[in-house]
């Protein structure tokens, strides 16, 4: 016996609805969803598990990616790793970097010149994602003297032998919170075009658009 096409049509809406549904019940947008067997298996070592860090690490978490959070202060990044679910942890910063293929930078500015001369060595090889932005308010003289530079540029020379990318610095870590909702523009600019690959994919994976910034 074959169904009407108008009651075929109305049971397909439902069914859709009702996976759109069962989405939103989970706490997971339907991007991220849609994503939960990322089509690589990527590793991925937060620095800085704070607005940014924490907002990136539980969508690519949530998406199916291995994410771990890092910070100075590691033990207290248990609220982070429980409303990423299963797919995350928290460790040392020496910790994410050994764990990550690719590496997020999302700490205050001032903090990169330290964490250069730290683990740039441990760094090289890696696809580094640096989302900070400098402030002359909050990180002092290397605000003026990056931008003078160009704030991309700047960070890219603080850490040779990474696969340099810059994105995510460009939108509010709040717009990234549920999803960008398919629309959100996030700019990216890179020193490499597989490490450039790898970012707009992390960045589709959030739910938003990727738009290649200039070169560095
Ligand atoms: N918030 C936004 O909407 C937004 C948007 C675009 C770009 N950004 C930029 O992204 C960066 C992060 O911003 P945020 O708002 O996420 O900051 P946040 O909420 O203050 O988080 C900063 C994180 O970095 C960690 N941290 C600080 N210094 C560190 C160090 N030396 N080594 C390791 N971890 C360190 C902090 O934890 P501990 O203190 O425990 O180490 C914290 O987890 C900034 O450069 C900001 O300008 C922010």
């Amino acid at each position: 016996m074959s169904l009407p096409f108008s009651r075929l049509r109305l049971l397909r809406r439902s069914f859709l609805v009702s996976l759109v549904g069962m989405a939103i019940y989970a706490g997971v947008s339907p991007t991220a969803s849609a994503a939960d067997t990322p089509p690589v298996q990527r590793h991925i070592g937060i620095i800085g598990a704070g607005q940014v860090g924490g907002t990136l690490g539980r969508l690519w978490a949530r998406a199916g990616y291995q994410v771990m959070f890092s910070s100075r202060h590691p033990d207290q990044l248990q609220d982070v790793v429980a409303g990423a679910g299963p797919n995350a942890r928290a460790g040392s910063v020496d910790q994410a970097i050994a764990f990550g293929d690719v590496i997020v930078l999302a700490v205050p500015y001032k903090a990169e010149p330290a964490l250069a001369r730290q683990y740039g060595q441990a760094l090289k090889g890696k696809i580094l994602i640096d989302a900070d932005n400098a402030y002359p308010f909050r990180d002092g003289a290397i605000a003026a003297e990056a931008h003078a530079a160009g704030v991309a540029r700047y960070s890219a020379r603080l850490f040779p032998g990474t696969r340099f990318v810059r994105a995510f610095n460009s939108v509010n870590a709040s717009t990234l919170s549920d999803g960008g909702g398919g629309t959100t523009e996030v700019l990216y600019s890179y020193t490499d075009d597989a490490a450039g690959a790898v970012a707009a994919e992390l960045i589709r994976v959030t739910g938003s658009v990727p738009v290649r910034g200039h070169d560095l």
